[in-house]
């Protein structure tokens, strides 16, 4: 089994270090081997989510054995990598709270449908509203080193996604594929949202509310079949970013419904597809991070004007996060936006209105407006797991209260990622252990094992060395592959890649091998400068 990059996991004639008390295992061990134990065996295992996560779960868990089900909203896999001409439903200006999610029916199995204008809402949007297309555009490029021998330092958005569908193709995971988990039950299910998570405490499973929905054709007509069923245990992998954030600026509302030869001038940076469209145009982006800097460099060679709203960030800056961020040369930066003046007409787009930045100057004259303004936390279980924080997760992803549930969410999802799933077809098969829950807890609040951002290179080294000390430790005693740590290929990509792309001295081969050398009690401690709370960022 591999991960999409370096990561292999190989048998078990390699050597290994030896482990000794420079791991948190030991001291597991000394607490008098209380480990966490489930109800009954796990062997029906749900996975949430098709895109590089979900699919290295799914992977790993059929390895073991496991009877597993992959739910995916989208028709095809790849995530978040899923190319399309499609948009997702407009964003609501301003923004609300509500959820796409539809009522759910009182009985199951049910099947409705839908023709054009049932609630007012048309069929594509519908069908869009139930999978969400994704937020990337054609000629997007990735801000990470390429995942794959052969494929281009800077791979496009079309070959990450061609990556992860042959990884879904090779583990029988694609949407034509026909694979089979013990007892011979399907295991994908595409166009499929998972609608509703619920445990029943008795029979300690968990009921999944599932909704597939199918094009009709012939009848032009949408068919929605719903239905549930039962796990032992639930992986949930459906993504860290949930819904456009539409930020509060006074006369947004207003603005937001202006058009101009059919198009809307306000769009949020999850509907740009391609450049060409700004030909000319004065384009205002708003904004400061990746979406916002990466597009003003796709309409540079485009637009005749660009220009930027930015805002000062006291982490961002802190962090020196700036140095992943160069908007074009040709970028005229201006201050955050105050307020939109009421337009005369919504009819001839925007160009006539007149928009007040925070500083008392005021412009116009412009054609579009791109909010690169980010998203929204895909809570998912909110009641369970802190939207903002993804708190109330052990640093395996194990949800502390009941260890059933897990997020494949943190690290990177291309290496890191092959670990976290493994590790949860290891725990559920009796592979790995678990501390006991109080022990789980006492490590969580001791803030000792939150390992920070992808960006944070040596906390997150931390985190991946924990992982293969765990993994291999428990594989001696109780069985199963040994997994490798980052190769030094990987690392000397890594760095070359950041050193190359962003700023040179940001770290160097040598950080990687000096914490090589510490000894686990001198790791560092991770925590954010001046007190601050990490904010999570997902890569
Ligand atoms: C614009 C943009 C550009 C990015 N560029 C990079 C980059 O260059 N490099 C990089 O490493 N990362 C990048 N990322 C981060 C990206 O999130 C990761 O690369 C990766 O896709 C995360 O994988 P994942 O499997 O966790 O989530 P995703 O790829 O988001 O997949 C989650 C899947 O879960 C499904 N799902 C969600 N809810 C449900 C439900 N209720 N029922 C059924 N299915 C559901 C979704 O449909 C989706 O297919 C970018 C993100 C964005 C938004
Ligand atoms: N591969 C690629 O090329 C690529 C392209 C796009 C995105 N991505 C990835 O996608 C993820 C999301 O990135 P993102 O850039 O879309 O979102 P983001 O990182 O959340 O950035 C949102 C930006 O909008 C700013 N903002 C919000 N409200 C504002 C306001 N009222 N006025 C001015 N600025 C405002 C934020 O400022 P504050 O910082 O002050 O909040 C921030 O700069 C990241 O993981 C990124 O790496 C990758
Ligand atoms: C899974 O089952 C197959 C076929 O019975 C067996 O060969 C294989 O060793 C099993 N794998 C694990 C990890 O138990
Ligand atoms: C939506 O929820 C957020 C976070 O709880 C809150 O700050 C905001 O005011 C809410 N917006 C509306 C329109 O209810
Ligand atoms: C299920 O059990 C948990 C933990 O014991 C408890 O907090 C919760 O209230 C129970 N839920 C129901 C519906 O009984
Ligand atoms: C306000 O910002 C605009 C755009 O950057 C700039 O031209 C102007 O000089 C600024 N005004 C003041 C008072 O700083
Ligand atoms: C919004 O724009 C319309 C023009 O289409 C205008 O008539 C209306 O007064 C504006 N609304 C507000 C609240 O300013
Ligand atoms: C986060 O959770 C809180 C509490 O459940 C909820 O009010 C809020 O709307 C959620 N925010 C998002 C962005 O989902
Ligand atoms: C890399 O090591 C240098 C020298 O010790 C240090 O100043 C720097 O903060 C380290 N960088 C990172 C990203 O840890």
């Amino acid at each position: 089994m591999t991960g999409f990059k370096a990561l292999t996991i190989i048998f078990a004639t390699a050597i290994f270090p030896a482990l000794g008390d420079q791991t948190v295992f030991s001291s597991w061990e000394q607490d008098g081997s209380q480990w966490t134990t489930f109800p009954h065996p796990i062997t029906r295992v749900a996975v949430i989510g098709a895109g590089p996560r979900g699919l290295q779960a799914a992977a790993h868990l059929l390895a073991a054995n496991l009877s597993v089900r992959l739910f995916e909203r989208a028709p095809s896999p790849g995530g978040n990598w899923f190319y399309t001409e499609e948009t997702p439903v407009r964003e609501a200006y301003p923004e609300t709270n509500s959820t796409s999610s539809e009522t759910l029916p009182k009985e199951f199995p049910v099947t409705q449908y839908y023709e054009e204008g049932d609630d007012s809402i048309s069929l594509d949007e519908r069908w869009t509203g139930h999978w969400q297309p994704r937020p990337v555009w054609y000629n997007m490029r990735t801000n990470s080193p390429g995942h794959s021998p052969d494929t281009p330092w800077l791979p496009s958005v079309h070959d990450v996604e061609r990556n992860i569908r042959a990884y879904a193709s090779l583990h029988g995971l694609n949407t034509n594929d026909k694979p089979f988990s013990p007892p011979y039950n399907p295991v994908t299910s595409y166009s499929t949202r998972v609608e509703a998570i619920q445990k029943c405490n008795e029979t300690s499973t968990w009921t999944l509310t599932l909704r597939r929905l199918q094009w009709m054709p012939e009848s032009h007509r949408l068919k929605a079949d719903w239905w549930t069923e039962e796990f032992d245990a639930v992986v949930i992998a459906a993504g860290y970013y949930a819904k456009a954030y539409v930020p509060e600026i006074k006369g947004i509302g207003n603005w937001s419904k202006a058009m101009k030869n059919g198009q809307y001038s306000m769009i949020h940076s999850q509907a740009f597809r391609h450049p060409e469209r700004y030909a000319g145009k004065n384009v205002l982006i708003v904004g400061a991070s990746i979406s916002a800097t990466q597009i003003s460099r796709t309409l540079a060679p485009f637009a005749n004007r660009i220009i930027a709203s930015i805002r000062p960030n006291k982490y961002r800056d802190a962090y020196g996060f700036d140095i992943l961020l160069a908007f074009a040369d040709k970028t005229e930066i201006v201050p955050e936006i105050a307020s939109f003046e009421p337009l005369d007409s919504n009819d001839f787009g925007i160009r006539p209105g007149k928009i007040w930045l925070a500083n008392g100057t005021i412009i116009d004259g412009i054609d579009e407006i791109i909010l690169a303004t980010g998203y929204r936390a895909n809570s998912f279980l909110p009641n369970l797991v802190n939207n903002r924080t993804f708190d109330n997760l052990y640093w395996t992803g194990h949800y502390i209260d009941d260890p059933t549930l897990v997020y494949s969410l943190y690290g990177d999802p291309w290496t890191h990622a092959a670990y976290v799933s493994y590790a949860f077809a290891k725990v559920w098969t009796g592979k790995a252990r678990l501390p006991s829950h109080e022990r789980m807890w006492r490590d969580y609040q001791s803030g000792r094992y939150r390992f920070g951002t992808p960006l944070d290179v040596l906390l997150q080294e931390g985190l991946r060395k924990q992982y293969v000390a765990w993994l291999n430790s428990e594989s001696l005693k109780l069985g199963g592959q040994f997994v490798e740590p980052l190769s030094l290929e990987a690392r000397e990509l890594l760095t070359y890649f950041v050193n190359a792309h962003y700023r040179k001295d940001w770290f160097s081969y040598e950080n990687w091998t000096r914490f090589d050398d510490l000894p686990f009690s001198e790791w560092p401690k991770p925590g954010p400068p001046d007190g601050q709370q990490y904010k999570v960022v997902s890569w």
